[in-house]
């Protein structure tokens, strides 16, 4: 079966990390006897320069029709003095939005060798390997109303969930974790908001219907902490759209650099959104130094869950750590005894220990 993958490579080093896990994408899809079509589309502010729009009709067109998009970066300082609907950041939330991707699962892992790399001591980082399911498209950033009141004197925002919202996240954590440790930690604040409650009873309920998982609710606050203290822990993490805003980058500090952290966005049934959690990198782009393996860990997601070869994202996932502890890094990765490798040589390197894999 052909399968369709549209990347849009965007701005900064976005079209650098896209172009080495394009190679990556086509070596995998020869080697596995695969069709693949992959098509590149404008987006961000490479859009605005052609198009005059951030996110033109042809690149939602051919994002729909895709089993799956890989998305590099957008923004830079060449665009920041425009005006907020047509920033590059409006096709980035726009693109979401049309893929009505309402899951982002954040997976966060230390890797051997790198722990340096990270602000906490070593030993609490052993073995930390969890994913972070948000709400993506819900709660309190999407809830109305949301305006100020009496004259500028007092203020409201909305936090408001249907039932329908929760369950699919909910039970898109459960799947995930299926396939994991079987441990779900949901985060709220039931003791305060009903809400909470509310998330709180379907988390119970859906659990009914996967036996084999154990869930732990805990209060968000809690979490804040017990991620820093005993980060390894958790499996998967599900939340509510701001407490996942929040977590998921407090956790993102335990891997040591954003180069290295993939993100997928899930809808029911549409295309899933792949794409590094690292912006376009306006301070080192056009260098040949970016690291392209959070890109290279996208792919491995998009294999996963979009097009089900599980064999092929795990290969993607070994081969990066087989890279690193072979010692070889990427600028942002490296410590003072190494001599950093360059994107392309990085690419090359991990896409050999691929080939091996698959
Ligand atoms: P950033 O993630 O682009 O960069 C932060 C720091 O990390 C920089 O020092 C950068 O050089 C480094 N870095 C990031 N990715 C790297 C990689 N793959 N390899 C090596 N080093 C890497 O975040 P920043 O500087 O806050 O934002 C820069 C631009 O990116 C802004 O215009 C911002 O709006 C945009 N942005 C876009 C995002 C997206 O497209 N999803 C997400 C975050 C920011
Ligand atoms: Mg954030």
């Amino acid at each position: 079966m052909t399968r369709h993958i549209t990347i849009l490579p965007g701005d900064g080093i976005g079209p650098e990390v896209t172009k080495e896990a394009r190679r990556l994408l086509e070596e995998v899809a020869q080697t596995l006897g695969e069709t693949w079509t992959l098509e590149e589309a404008l987006i961000g502010g490479a859009a605005y320069d052609q198009t005059g729009h951030p996110l033109p009709p042809e690149t939602i067109a051919k994002c729909k029709a895709s089993d799956a998009v890989l998305l590099g970066a957008v923004g830079g300082p060449k665009w920041d003095h425009l005006p907020g609907d047509v920033r590059p950041e409006a096709g980035l939330l726009g693109i979401r939005k049309q893929l009505g991707v309402f899951a982002n699962l954040r997976p966060i892992r230390t890797w051997p060798g790198l722990l340096l790399a990270s602000p906490l001591k070593p030993e609490l980082l052993d073995g930390v390997d969890m994913v972070i399911v948000r709400e993506l498209t819900g709660g309190l950033y999407f809830g109305e109303p949301k305006q100020r009141l009496d004259g500028g004197n007092a203020v409201v925002d909305t936090l408001h969930y249907t039932r329908h919202e929760i369950e699919r996240v909910v039970r898109q954590a459960f799947e995930i974790a299926q396939n994991r440790r079987k441990k779900v930690t949901s985060v709220d604040k039931a003791n305060v908001l009903e809400s909470s409650r509310m998330w709180r009873e379907i988390v119970q309920e859906t659990a009914a219907a996967f036996p084999d998982v154990t869930v732990e609710p805990i209060l968000v606050d809690s979490a804040a902490m017990q991620l820093i203290q005993r980060p390894n822990q958790f499996d998967v993490v599900v939340t509510e759209n701001m407490f996942g805003d929040i977590l998921s980058d407090e956790a993102a500090v335990l891997t040591g650099s954003i180069g290295m952290l993939p993100s997928a966005s899930l809808g029911s049934g549409g295309p899933g959104l792949y794409e590094p959690v690292h912006g376009s990198a306006p301070d080192i782009a056009g260098q040949g130094i970016a690291n392209p393996l959070a890109g290279f860990l996208s792919v491995a997601m998009l294999l996963r869950h979009s097009l089900g070869l599980e064999a092929a994202a795990t290969a993607i996932e070994d081969a990066v750590l087989a890279t690193i502890e072979a010692g070889h890094r990427t600028r942002d990765l490296a410590g003072h005894d190494s001599e950093p490798v360059g994107t392309e040589e990085m690419s090359a390197l991990v896409r050999h220990e691929v080939q091996r894999r698959l």
